[in-house]
């Protein structure tokens, strides 16, 4: 059953430049590449070709222009609105003559803050086509984080919409715009807002996107660029483990041809198929599989814009899957859980259905055995765990299922995915025995697709890969099982994932700390039934504080004001002590124990021993 996935995992190591030449046949280049892989210039040098050219016109000038590309569906609104991948074109066609209109060329830099609507599509799109390169900021982030990115990225163009919609809530993001302008150093040459029909915006410093369209419709459709593979498509910003995000930076070439082989290979969709991730184009899930991978082979897109409970119940995704023939359908598990708690009997999926689809994908966090147990048995699919990283852009670990391979164990992301050579090592940078938790990390040089350097920070892209000289260090920690499974277990370093959103601690540890009356702080990942983990603040208050009572909600309001909504911190407690080792690191296993209600011993380099049960009062006290 797993023969072609053994035989195609092999040949990716042994014959690596034949496996990825064969795989480029996939792509359509302008000029094609002199290697597969070159030390210098990365993966297809010497390779020229347009990223959006291979999304949309080569489709159309096969002839399948009337095919639908993307379907927008969002419960929020109540649209449900196909575009044909000629309309696709038209569309990208129009946007990109808008920014060059407004300048923008060849590796000039924009910033996409938009929501979940076409438009935002139609923006990476035509960035694509230019050169440009985007960066897509997900609307959960407050201003400071949005100012940041502008001043990495020195963006020409900053687009934006007048509000997203969150569940219930419209949010208004042109304030959060004027605010992240007054806060960088950089400012771009114009902002573009697109006006929605649920909240219109003050325009302020912005341009109207509708009118600027309409100006350049006489415009000629600027003709696609023709990009070298290491050219940079885009810039897609992840936490790091300290307050400064990392520009993850993914080439062309690589991308485009990792995306179609994952496709065909991992997922099993083509041409005329319709393929789900219901994520967010904030997130890499949604660069790489609401955006370029599907339209890369031709299959339709779905692009949601709801939660998956409360738009309007529980049984949105089952509906959508089934209204668009979803053949695959991609999630984190968060999501499920939040189905499952809603409708525990599985009730709306017994009525709906799963129509066409013959499988479905969770990544973005460790998926929980519960969790896909109850997902196989109410969708009768295969539910296949699958592990990667913003660094990566797609799948390291899977089961490859179009290649045949069914094999599964609850509880591990899979297999390594042809390209990608895992080892789990120890702190001596040797492999740990099988069964034996160590550092997971891949052989160097990584697959195509995966990052190749970080913007302006080339130094923070090679300590990577210093832990352990010749590897790629993941973060995470896991360990490789007598038949091959690899287990993901969790972090090894300051971040969480929540609700399937990737955060660092230490970045809101520095945002606590600058607190008036705190002292000292920690904040750690507890475990949370629906979201995975969520972020927990232990504080220290400044003896004499006068407004103590005040200091959660005050540390609370900071995270939220400062990163954004999505950080999710809603608990802080104030202690009179954080546990510590004898040399004052902080004991943050034993933190995270406590507050998630798990055993704990108490560690025999710990400073003071009577913190623990105080702690441990505290908690259950709240
Ligand atoms: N714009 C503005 N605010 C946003 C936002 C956005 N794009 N996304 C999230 N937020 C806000 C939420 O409204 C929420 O605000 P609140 O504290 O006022 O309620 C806060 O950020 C935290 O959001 P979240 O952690 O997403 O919680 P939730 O309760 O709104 O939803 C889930 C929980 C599980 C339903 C939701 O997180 C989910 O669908 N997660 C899947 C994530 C995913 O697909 N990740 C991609 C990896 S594959
Ligand atoms: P992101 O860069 O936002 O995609 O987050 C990447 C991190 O999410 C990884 O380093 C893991 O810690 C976690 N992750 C993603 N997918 C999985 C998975 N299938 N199982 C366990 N952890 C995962």
């Amino acid at each position: 059953m797993s023969e072609a996935y053994q035989r195609a995992w092999r040949d990716s190591i042994e014959n690596r430049d034949q496996f990825w030449a064969r795989a480029a046949e996939a792509i359509d280049w302008i000029e094609a590449p002199a290697c597969t892989y070159d030390d210098t210039r990365g993966w297809f040098a010497g390779g020229t070709l347009n990223t959006a050219y291979n999304c949309i016109d080569r489709h159309v000038e096969a002839g399948r222009g009337a095919a639908p590309a993307l379907v927008y569906d969002s419960p929020v609104t109540g649209t449900v609105r196909s575009y044909s991948y000629a309309e696709l074109q038209d569309e990208v066609g129009r946007v990109a003559a808008m920014l060059a209109r407004l300048g923008v060329t060849k590796g000039d830099r924009v910033i996409i803050y938009m929501p979940m609507i076409p438009q935002t599509v139609f923006a990476m799109l035509a960035c694509a086509r230019l050169g440009a390169i985007h960066s897509v900021v997900f609307g959960g982030f407050a201003p400071l984080e949005l100012a940041k990115r502008i001043d990495d990225a020195t963006p020409r163009v900053l687009l934006t919409a007048s509000c997203g919609i969150e569940g219930a809530r419209t949010i208004a993001y042109m304030p959060m715009v004027e605010e992240a302008l007054t806060l960088s150093a950089h400012k771009p040459e114009s902002v573009v807002l697109f006006q929605r029909e649920q909240m219109a915006a003050d325009p302020g410093c912005a341009q109207d996107w509708a009118s600027l369209v309409e100006a350049t419709s006489t415009d000629p459709v600027p003709p696609c660029a023709e990009l070298a593979s290491d050219d940079p498509l885009y810039i897609l910003y992840t936490s790091g483990t300290t307050g400064t995000p990392k520009g993850v930076v993914r080439e062309n070439g690589g991308h485009a041809v990792a995306l179609a082989w994952s496709m065909a290979n991992i997922y099993g969709v083509g041409a005329g198929e319709t393929f789900w991730a219901a994520s967010d184009v904030g997130w890499v899930v949604g660069h790489s599989y609401i955006v370029y991978g599907p339209l890369l082979v031709g299959a339709t897109t779905v692009l949601f814009e709801g939660k998956p409970v409360g738009t309007p119940d529980a049984g949105t995704f089952w509906r959508t899957i089934a209204r668009h023939g979803v053949k695959r359908f991609f999630t984190a598990p968060t999501a499920i859980r939040a189905v499952r708690k809603e409708d525990p009997d599985g009730h709306f999926i017994s009525e709906i259905g799963t129509g066409d689809c013959g499988a479905i994908f969770l990544a973005g966090e460790r998926a929980d055995p519960d969790t896909i147990a109850w997902l196989e048995d109410k969708s009768g699919l295969p539910v296949i765990d699958h592990w990667w990283q913003t660094e990566l852009g797609w799948p390291a670990i899977a089961t490859c299922f179009a290649l045949g391979d069914l094999r599964r164990k609850r509880g591990s992301a899979g297999f390594p995915v042809p390209g990608f050579e895992f080892a789990v090592l120890g702190e001596d940078g040797q492999p740990v025995p099988q069964g034996t938790s160590g550092a997971v990390a891949i052989r160097a040089p990584l697959a195509p697709g995966a990052f190749r350097t970080l913007w302006n920070n080339a130094a923070g892209y090679e300590k990577n890969f210093a832990a352990f000289p010749g590897w790629y260090e993941t973060g995470d920690a896991g360990y490789f099982d007598e038949e091959g499974f690899l287990s993901i277990m969790g972090r090894t370093d300051d971040i969480i994932n929540v609700a399937g959103h990737r955060l660092s601690t230490g970045q809101m540890e520095q945002i606590v700390a600058q607190q008036d009356g705190v002292v000292e702080c920690a904040v750690i990942g507890a475990d949370d039934a629906i979201k995975g983990m969520v972020p927990v603040a232990f504080v220290v208050v400044r003896s004499g504080a006068d407004d103590v009572a005040q200091i959660p909600a005050r540390v609370i309001a900071a995270v939220r004001g400062e990163l954004g909504a999505v950080a999710a911190l809603k608990t802080a407690y104030v202690v009179d002590q954080l546990p510590k080792t004898r040399s004052g690191k902080i004991l943050r296993n034993l933190l995270r124990k406590i507050v998630s209600g798990q055993p704990f011993e108490i560690p025999a380099t710990i400073d003071d021993p009577s913190v623990p049960a105080r702690l441990q009062a505290r908690v259950l006290g709240d």
